[in-house]
């Protein structure tokens, strides 16, 4: 499996980082694309180095680089999340505006009609993010908000990010790693 990986400038850089870890560990191949405020809060938010999150990826790409393979719908993959997604760039998805390689690869991702999800984080949302979403999810856009799972009890703060990126991570495989994803004993997603 290949997946395009973006980190927007929403707050929550260490979902993309977890993610990018999770997918390595499993053998998924992924393509990275960092925005410019992507990168300012993993620099801000996290421990990490730019150098070591894009070291998570087999292939990085600027963001202003529109020639980049994930622009175009001949370059193969089997999705690509945003994760975590600024409402700016849901903005952008909605309405079509390319004017990013961010933008460009999820436009790419619907028409192409490949399994796209948003882990979109901002609260609280207003009117113009529930249209964006609502208009997205028509389109069989994921709207997948990092909404930690309380029932599962867990013990850190990590334990939750952990089980966010595992669901996400299932977005992409309904079939055997979706169940590996979910937790023991929880028949549903909740
Ligand atoms: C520290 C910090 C935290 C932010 N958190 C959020 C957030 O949680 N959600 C959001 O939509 N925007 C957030 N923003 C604003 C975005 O970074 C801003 O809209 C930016 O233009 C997004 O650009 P991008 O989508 O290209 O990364 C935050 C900005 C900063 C500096």
């Amino acid at each position: 499996m290949r997946l395009v990986v973006a980190i927007t400038g929403a707050s929550g850089a260490i979902l993309g980082i977890r993610f990018l870890e999770l997918l390595q560990s499993l053998g998924i191949e992924t393509h990275l694309i960092i925005s410019k405020w992507g990168q300012r809060t993993i620099i801000d938010e996290t421990s990490y180095s730019l150098t070591q999150v894009k070291g998570l990826a087999n292939s990085c790409y600027d963001d202003d680089d529109l020639s980049a393979p994930p622009a175009s719908g001949s370059f193969h993959a089997d999705g690509m999340a945003i994760i975590p997604c600024s409402m700016k760039t849901l903005a952008k998805v909605a309405c079509g505006l390319e004017d990013t390689l961010i933008a460009r690869a999820a436009d790419v991702t619907i028409k192409e009609g490949r399994r796209l999800a948003l882990v979109v984080r901002e609260a609280p949302l207003s009117a113009i993010h529930l249209e964006n979403m609502l208009k997205l999810a028509r389109l069989g856009v994921t709207i997948f908000p990092p909404v930690p799972a309380f029932y599962l009890k867990p013990q850190s703060l990590d334990e939750m990010i952990q089980n966010v990126v595992k669901r996400v991570a299932a977005v992409f495989d309904r079939g055997a790693s979706s169940q590996a994803a979910l937790e023991p004993g929880h028949p549903t997603e909740g």
